[in-house]
């Protein structure tokens, strides 16, 4: 029988559909450093706190898919997310994580969900003890999602990559875990892994300016403190930046970060100026590769409609905050799967900036209160 021990310490396998690019990278090093100083990465877990640290360190592979050529060495290089002393003496190692080329633009989804199959039966010939997981860590871009109108059979993957990658592990019965922005935009595919028992979560991780801005409306909303006006601001200079410079890509991204906070706060930030008075911009600048900066300009009023303000300045790392909560949400996936929790999971959103699934909870404390029960969940049915 299935204990909460036995599926905690299995080894992972994630398979991570653009495994070369700055959190990928990230990933891969991190899972390779976890097998032998695991002591290093578990306790940036959240779910180490969860489940106890014995069982977050857990061996970690990683296997993938990308349309770069490039070693996974060179690839972390060229990101610049971790200093190269980090990592000196692990670039054959890295070079030997298994990465297949993306299907083909040009094919159709479904031949491309073929293709996809075949690479997922050799990575788990690879590691067969191991639990697989896909992790949907394409480039950010809007013009994925589908219209109910859309045929997805009759368009190519290239239209449309990020669908393609949930199919196939859906039909091999691998949770999916979505960290884009990218709608998959497919009811009836978050219907099938309902249905199977698969977990299929996303959207779109809440790593940094978007989580310190729901726990910061939270605490604004629970001292009665309405806020005015809001006006956020970004600067980096990675390839996710320079992708989200064109409007069609940002578009997803900008309005997942916006949305939340009128959902947190309960009224429309702006009403009294007939208008949205909370501002999110995104700017690429170069010089700042990974090390994303960002300034929050929050108006709030008091006693007597009286103005306050408050200013934050984060200036974080996007792929550092990123790459643990991608590895947290596999182990969460694993969990729900062993206990025959499919489907999306909106208990989960306080990981996402957008949680897919009925009625998440908005505010941070709500969030919170929802991992807890989730856990509470799986030590239910897992005998611990
Ligand atoms: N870093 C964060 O804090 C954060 C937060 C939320 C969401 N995200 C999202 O996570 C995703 C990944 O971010 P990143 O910084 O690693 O991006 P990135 O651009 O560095 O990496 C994307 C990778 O995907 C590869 N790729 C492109 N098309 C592909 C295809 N069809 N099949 C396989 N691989 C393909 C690229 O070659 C690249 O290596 C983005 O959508 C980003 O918006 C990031």
């Amino acid at each position: 029988m299935e204990t909460l021990e036995t599926v905690t310490s299995r080894p992972l396998l994630l398979l991570i559909a653009g495994a070369k690019g700055a959190i990928g990278s990230t990933l891969a090093l991190a899972s390779l450093i976890m097998r032998d100083q695991p002591d290093v990465i578990a306790p940036y877990l959240t779910t180490a706190d969860l489940w106890g640290e014995s069982n977050a360190s857990a061996t970690v592979h990683v296997a993938g898919w990308d349309v770069s050529q490039r070693q996974m060495a060179e690839a972390l290089a060229l990101h610049r997310v971790v200093p190269e002393s980090l990592w000196q003496g692990m670039q054959g190692a890295l070079d030997q994580v298994l990465v297949a080329p993306a299907p083909d633009g040009g094919l159709s989804v479904s031949d491309q969900v073929h293709q996809l199959l075949r690479d997922i039966n050799t990575f788990q010939e690879a590691y067969p003890e191991a639990q697989p997981v896909m992790i949907n860590l394409l480039p950010a871009c809007s013009e994925c999602c589908l219209s109910t109108e859309d045929n997805a059979e009759a368009m190519t993957g290239a239209q449309f990559p990020d669908l393609a990658y949930a199919r196939a592990a859906i039909r091999a019965g691998i949770p999916v875990v979505n960290f884009t922005p990218n709608d998959l935009g497919d009811p009836a595919l978050a219907a099938t892994a309902a249905e199977k028992g698969i977990p299929l979560v996303g959207r779109d991780g809440k790593t940094g300016q978007t989580y310190f801005k729901v726990v910061l409306a939270s605490a604004l909303k629970a001292r009665q403190l309405r806020v005015d006006g809001w006006y956020s601001l970004n600067i980096l200079g990675n390839a996710d930046g320079r992708n989200l410079m064109d409007p069609e890509c940002a578009r997803g991204k900008l309005a997942n970060k916006t949305e939340l906070l009128d959902d947190v706060l309960g009224y429309r930030v702006g009403e009294a100026y007939g208008e949205s008075a909370h501002k999110v911009h995104i700017d690429y600048y170069p010089p700042r590769g990974d090390a994303k900066e960002a300034w929050d300009v929050i108006d709030i009023k008091g006693l007597f409609g009286l103005p306050m303000s408050i200013r934050v300045n984060l200036q974080g790392r996007d792929s550092i905050l990123a790459a643990p909560m991608a590895l947290d949400l596999a182990r969460w996936v694993v969990l729900l799967q062993a206990v025959g929790r499919g489907g999306e999971v909106p208990e989960l959103g306080f990981y996402f900036k957008k949680p897919e699934g009925e009625q998440p909870a908005t505010t941070y404390e709500d969030q919170l209160r929802d991992l807890k029960s989730l856990e509470a969940l799986c030590r239910q049915k897992l005998a611990v």
